[in-house]
Parts: structure tokens; C-alpha cells; sequence
């Protein structure tokens, strides 16, 4: 032994003197039946009392806190129980080693407990560790909940609790890292082409006027840059040639300063554009959607974020963006909120672009509430309005008129209350081509319908606007790394990329003055501005019916997205488009050869600015049960399933 030590320590001289550096990326342990990532950061040190075994390495620890002067085992007893339901992070198997911090004003604070046997508590906190008036130390003054203690340093790690992405939401399990820089989870589970993501414990957080994301973790659409990381977009080719974004997009930023936690990176179809599973995916496979047999399509682009809100209760809110329906689309199918906001509210630098024109970023979520305070973070820059009167005017878009299917009757049912909740507002038909034809202006065409002035403009907007931005440059970067070879692209990105190289650049102006057309005549004659209710009616149209759209299927090749439609209104017009989930409805599967549910959904539309009108609206229909929040998985509203309460 002591020769190989000596021939290592004389062979050394001669090695490069460069030295590189080490970098500990934090340790994987299992407690009971979780499996957490334990970070290098330490959050505080305490001094181990002799209570303790040494040489343990890492052991599980809970920190209590608690401004009870007298602190008893019943008090205890509570916070387990208020941790428990509050936190997935947080298991007794952490109470092997109890901390208490005591947060009151008193300078004698008491304590008298004897944790219940069936705790297995080894360490009852040994007089540094343990007594009140030490914890009072602000460097020992830190959140309650689950933790990892080094016995032999007292130096405290936070828990980061392990999940399977089994529905392959994800593209990236992240980790910030310290100065606002992110890295890949380095820990891995059990799991068939799944990747691991970490969440941080929920107690370790708390709400507040500055930081009213604190905690939430946030999965982020692979499209939008974060430090440290590299950007996918959906490509193999982009995301092998280009190195690791060096900040992360300002919108992101926002959210970080708010106290959101990062947890992965989510999955777009290529380069955002409507991709169908599983045919269109070829250089990566379409995330699952939970809902209903569990083999419907997720929709797109926002796939990622769509599939994984739709199943995991431990992600609370993910980013999304929408250019023609990607962050809508996945909201209506994966049954959860997402908004298409008014226009140009935020700064997409750092976002891949598909139209300039009509990109936007927007948030899907099982929860209202979250879903504005979000919002109101992301589009603080805008100084939107708030508003609490809504209009007493609904206009209907292609709404069903009998309650002949489940759905429709959930339609009209949602429909009766929220005329009912705005004080009997009246509902009316919205025929908008019809509309047009009375009210065209006279700048156009005397025969120009609606879907004429508009049958190009979406396609091209995205093709010719994305293709230089995105396409043009991939391939000269690619061609000049790999000896002038061309990269894979999807079949849907390539066939709608050379659709809009046949045509002349000139026709992307003809089409932004297309688009300045309808949106001038939907903002002065359809839809329009109210001082006091941000809105002199508010539209609406079926998000989706609960019709099956099986991923198991051989579909056509590819076409070009022409014409108009309902989904096309806020794209033109850059008005907020918010998806609202009311219900579900069954249908007969044929995976399951059995009845399941699909979300049904309304989509409100309003004039620019009044995103936080609906926001206040959506919230207090949540609030009095005429829209109920859905949970994970395949039936989103459990509770309603087996009678006939499938609506809320
Ligand atoms: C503290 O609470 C325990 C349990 O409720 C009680 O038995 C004890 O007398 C209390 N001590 C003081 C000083 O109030
Ligand atoms: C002490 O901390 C608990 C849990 O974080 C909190 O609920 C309570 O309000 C705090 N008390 C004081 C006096 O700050
Ligand atoms: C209290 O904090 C100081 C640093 O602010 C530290 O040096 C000291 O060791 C701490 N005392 C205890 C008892 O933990
Ligand atoms: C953060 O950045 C500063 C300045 O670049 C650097 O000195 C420091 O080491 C960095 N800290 C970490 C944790 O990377
Ligand atoms: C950051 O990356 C961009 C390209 O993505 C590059 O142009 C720029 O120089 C980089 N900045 C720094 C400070 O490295
Ligand atoms: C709405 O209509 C119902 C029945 O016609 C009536 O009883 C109720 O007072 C009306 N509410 C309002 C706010 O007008
Ligand atoms: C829309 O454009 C396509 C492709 O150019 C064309 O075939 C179709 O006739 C057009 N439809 C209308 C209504 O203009
Ligand atoms: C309506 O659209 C026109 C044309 O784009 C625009 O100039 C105007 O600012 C818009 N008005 C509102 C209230 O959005
Ligand atoms: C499913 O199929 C059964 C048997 O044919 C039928 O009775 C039932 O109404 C169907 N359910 C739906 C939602 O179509």
C-alpha cells in the first residue's frame, strides 16, 4: 500500500497541470419507500448532540416550528398530521430525528414531549439541537420540515422527493444550482423510459405578497431558455448543436423571483407545431395523456405541460406558449386550465419563436387560483386592469342547442349557471361570418368572407416568420458542423416550411394586413371594451366535447393549417383566450372496451386587457361550485362519477 502511494504521488508531476475541478452534484437516498435527491447545499448547521449516532452519513430529520410557549407532545402530534396532508414530501419516516424551532417572543419557552413510540425517534433534540432557546439562533432559524442531517458536521441538506415522469411529460428533470443557474437531476428511479424528477418539501415555503409563487413547482415547455440548460424545441439536431443558454428568458425570470421552483423541462411537439400522436412524432415520442383510457392524444404543442398537469398532483403549474391553439388545445384535452393571454403582454426573449406575430406565453393548471396569481406575475409588466363586474351579455359560438349527449348537457348546464351567476345575462348566438358579411368594411373585396381574407394567414405566419428565424438558420449551423449535411426535421415542421417557401416573401405582408383587418373589425364591432366591465359581452365556444381522439391510430399525411375557425378569433384579433374545463362526459372505449370520461370545456374570449376579468370570473365560479377544479388522472372529476353529478 504505502509503495502504490508513493509511485501515485511521484507519477503526479507529470500529469497535465491543468487541475480540473470537482464538482459534488449531491447524493440519491431511499427512506421507506421514497426515494429522495439530497442536494450539496447545506441550509444550516446545527451542533449534533450526543443523543445522536455518529458515522451515520445522512439521516433523516424533521424540523418542527412552532410558537407554542409550552410545546407539547399533542402540539407535536398536530404538525405531523398538518405536515402530512399539507406535504407529499414529508413521511414519519423523517421523525427518526426531531429539530424544534420555536418562533414565539417568549424567552422561556416550554417543552414537554415524548414522541409516541411508533415515531421511532432516536433523537430527542440533545441540548444544542434541541433546547428552544439555541433555536432561536437565526443561523439555526430555518423552515419546518423533512430534511437530511450530517451527523458527523450538523450540517442540514434539504429533501427533494423523487417522481417517474411515466407519462414522458418531461424532457429534463432540473435543479437550480445556485446563482440562478439550473442543471439536470442527477438521480434516477426505477421507470421504462422515464426520466426522474425532484420536488422540493411544500413546508419549506410560504406564500407572500413578494414571493406569491413561493414553492410552486413549475415545469417549463422546452422552448423557453433557462440558464444552464440546454433548448430542445422538440429537434434532436437543435438540441445537439447548440450549447446550454447562458441567462434564462426574462419571462421565466419573473417567475423565479416569485418563488416558483423549476422542476423539469416539458415537452413541445418539433419546433411548436401541431403534431398528432403518435404518426407526426418521429424524433421523440408524444407524451401520454392521463385522461380517460389514458391513449388519447395529448394535443399540442404544449404537450409536455398539458399531459403533466393532467397527471401528477406533485406538479402544480406549467408554462406553456401559444401561437395558433398550443397552450388552448392541450388544456381542453388533458382537462385542465390554460389561457391564451391578450397579445404582447410579456418579453419573449429567449423564447424559440414561431410567428412573432401571434406568439404568446400562457400557463396551464389545475387550479385557479394559482393560475392567476401566475398570471398576475407574468403580465405585471402590461399593468392590466382588474375588474370585478363582469358583462351581462353572452354571446355562443357553435354551441349545442339540445341535450341529446352527456356533453351537451354539460354545455348547457354550465351555460345556464353563468348566465344565472351574471345576473341573467342575456345569451345569443355569435353567427360571425354571417356578422361579417352585414359589417364588412369597405376596404375589402365586396365577395371577401371571412374565411377568404384569412384562409392563408395563419400558415403563412408561422412558416414564413419561423422558418428564417428557426429553420434557415439550423440548417446552415447544422451544414457547417456536420460536412454540409441537412438535419432531420418532422414531417409536420418540413411540409409546412416549404409550403411557405412557395410562396413570395410579399405574401407575409398581404397576410399581417389581413390579420390588421379582422382584428380591427372584431375589436369595433364585435367584441369591444367596457369601462366598467372590460367587456360588453363575452364570448364563448366549445373547448371540447368529450370526442375520443385515439394516439393509436394511422393518420393522413400532414396538411397546411387554412380557412378560419372559432380557435382562430384570439390568434388575429391578439385577445385573451381562456380555456375553462366544466365537466366530463363518457365514452365507450376501444382500448378499455368500457365507459371512461373526456374533459369537456368552454373557451371565453374577451377584448384585449381584460385577462384579469376572466381570471376574477373563473375564480368566483370556482368559488361557488359552478366550475369545479379537476384532479389527476384518468376521471377528473371523481367525485361525480357512478351518478349523475358529472358536472359541477
Ligand atoms: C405544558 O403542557 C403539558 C401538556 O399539556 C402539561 O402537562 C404541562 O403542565 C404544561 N406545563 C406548563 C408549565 O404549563
Ligand atoms: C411560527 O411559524 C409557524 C410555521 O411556519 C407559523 O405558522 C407561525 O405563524 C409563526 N409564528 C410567528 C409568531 O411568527
Ligand atoms: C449562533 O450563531 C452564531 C453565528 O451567528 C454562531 O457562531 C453560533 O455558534 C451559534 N450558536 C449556537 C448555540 O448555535
Ligand atoms: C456565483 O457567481 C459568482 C460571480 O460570478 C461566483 O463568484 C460564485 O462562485 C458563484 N457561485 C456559485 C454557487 O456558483
Ligand atoms: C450567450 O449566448 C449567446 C448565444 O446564445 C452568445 O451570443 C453570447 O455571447 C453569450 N454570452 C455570454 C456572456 O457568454
Ligand atoms: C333572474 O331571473 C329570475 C327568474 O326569472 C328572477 O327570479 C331573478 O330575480 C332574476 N335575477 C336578477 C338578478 O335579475
Ligand atoms: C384556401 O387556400 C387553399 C390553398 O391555396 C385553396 O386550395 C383553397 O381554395 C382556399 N380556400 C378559400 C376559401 O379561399
Ligand atoms: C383594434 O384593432 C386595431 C387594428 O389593429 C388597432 O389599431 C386598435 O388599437 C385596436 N383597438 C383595441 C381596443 O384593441
Ligand atoms: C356504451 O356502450 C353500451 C353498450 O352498447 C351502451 O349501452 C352505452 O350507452 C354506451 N355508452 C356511451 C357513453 O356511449
Amino acid at each position: 500500500m504505502v509503495s502504490a502511494h508513493l509511485r501515485l504521488t511521484a507519477a503526479l508531476p507529470l500529469l497535465s497541470s491543468a487541475v480540473e475541478a470537482v464538482t459534488f452534484k449531491g447524493q440519491t437516498i431511499a427512506v421507506g419507500e421514497n426515494t429522495y435527491y439530497v442536494p450539496p447545499k447545506v441550509v444550516t448547521t446545527l451542533q449534533v448532540g450526543e443523543g445522536l449516532a455518529h458515522g451515520d452519513d445522512l439521516v433523516p430529520l424533521t424540523v418542527f416550528r412552532s410558537d407554542a410557549r409550552n410545546l407539547s407532545t399533542a402540539a407535536v402530534r398536530d404538525l405531523v398530521n398538518l405536515y402530512e396532508s399539507t406535504d407529499d414530501v414529508f413521511s414519519t419516516a423523517f421523525l427518526q430525528n426531531i429539530y424544534i424551532t420555536y418562533n414565539g417572543s417568549h424567552n422561556t419557552p416550554l417543552l414537554d414531549i415524548s414522541p409516541p413510540s411508533s415515531w421511532k425517534t432516536k433523537f430527542l433534540g440533545h441540548a444544542a439541537a434541541y433546547s428552544p432557546k439555541t433555536a432561536t439562533n437565526s443561523t439555526t432559524d430555518i423552515a419546518p420540515g423533512p430534511y437530511f442531517l450530517d451527523t458527523t458536521t450538523g450540517a442540514v441538506h434539504e429533501a427533494y422527493r423523487l417522481y417517474s415522469d411515466v407519462m414522458g411529460s418531461f424532457t429534463q428533470g432540473l435543479i437550480a444550482t445556485g446563482n440562478n443557474t439550473y442543471d439536470v437531476l442527477p438521480s434516477s428511479l426505477q421507470g421504462y423510459e422515464s426520466l426522474t424528477i425532484g420536488v422540493p418539501s411544500r413546508l419549506y415555503s410560504t406564500r407572500t405578497a413578494t414571493k406569491p409563487l413561493a414553492g410552486v413547482r413549475l415545469g417549463v415547455k422546452d422552448l423557453y431558455d433557462i440558464k444552464g440548460v440546454k433548448t430542445g424545441c422538440g429537434n434532436r439536431a437543435y438540441y445537439d448543436l447548440y450549447a446550454a443558454a447562458n441567462t434564462t428568458a426574462p419571462s421565466i425570470q419573473s417567475l423565479i423571483d416569485a418563488g416558483a421552483v423549476i422542476v423539469g423541462k416539458m415537452k413541445t411537439s418539433q419546433f411548436a407545431n401541431g403534431e398528432t400522436a403518435t404518426a407526426d412524432w418521429v424524433d421523440y415520442h408524444s407524451p401520454f395523456n392521463a385522461r380517460g383510457d389514458g391513449y388519447q392524444d395529448p394535443s399540442s404543442s404544449s404537450s409536455g405541460p398539458g399531459s403533466g398537469i393532467g397527471a401528477y398532483a406533485w406538479l402544480d403549474l406549467a408554462v406553456g406558449s401559444d401561437t395558433g391553439g398550443s397552450i388552448r388545445n392541450p388544456a381542453q384535452v388533458n382537462g385542465c386550465f390554460g389561457n391564451r393571454p391578450s397579445f404582447d403582454l410579456v418579453s419573449l426573449d429567449g423564447v424559440m419563436p414561431m410567428s412573432p406575430a401571434l406568439d404568446t406565453a400562457g400557463f396551464l393548471t389545475r387550479d385557479a387560483k394559482l393560475w392567476q396569481a401566475a398570471s398576475e406575475v407574468l403580465y405585471a409588466p402590461a399593468g392590466l386592469k382588474s375588474y370585478s363586474k363582469y358583462p351581462r351579455s353572452i354571446r355562443t359560438i357553435d354551441f349545442p342547442t339540445d341535450a341529446s349527449t352527456e356533453a351537451n348537457r354539460v354545455l348547457l348546464a354550465f351555460l345556464h349557471k353563468l348566465k344565472t351567476f351574471l345576473g341573467n345575462a342575456t345569451v345569443s348566438p355569435l353567427d360571425y361570418d354571417a356578422l361579417w358579411e352585414d359589417t364588412k368594411p369597405h376596404t375589402v373585396p365586396e365577395d371577401t368572407t371571412l374565411t377568404s381574407l384569412l384562409n392563408l394567414t395563419y400558415g403563412i405566419l408561422i412558416t414564413k416568420q419561423q422558418f428564417p428565424r428557426i429553420g434557415a438558420k439550423l440548417y446552415d449551423d447544422y451544414a457547417a458542423a456536420n460536412n454540409g449535411r441537412r438535419p432531420f426535421i418532422d414531417p409536420v415542421p418540413l411540409s409546412r416550411w416549404n409550403w411557405g417557401l412557395s410562396y413570395p416573401d410579399s405574401q407575409l405582408d398581404i397576410e399581417l394586413a389581413n390579420k390588421e383587418v379582422f382584428k380591427a373589425w372584431w375589436n369595433s364591432t364585435v367584441q369591444v371594451f367596457d369601462e366598467e366591465t372590460c367587456a360588453d359581452s363575452l364570448v364563448l365556444y366549445v373547448g371540447t366535447a368529450g370526442t375520443p381522439t385515439y394516439r393509436n391510430v394511422y393518420r393522413d399525411i400532414p396538411g397546411i393549417p387554412l380557412g378560419f375557425s372559432s380557435a382562430r378569433i384570439s390568434n388575429m384579433a391578439g385577445v385573451p383566450d381562456m380555456v375553462v374545463p366544466v365537466g366530463q362526459a363518457r365514452y365507450n372505449s376501444t382500448i378499455t372496451l368500457r365507459e371512461e370520461y373526456l374533459p369537456v370545456a368552454v373557451d371565453i374570449i374577451a377584448p384585449h386587457g381584460c385577462d384579469l376579468m376572466v381570471f376574477s370570473l373563473v375564480n368566483e365560479l370556482v368559488e361557488r361550485g359552478i366550475v369545479g377544479e379537476p384532479g389527476t388522472g384518468s376521471v377528473m372529476y371523481p367525485r361525480a362519477t357512478g351518478d349523475e353529478r358529472i358536472y359541477y
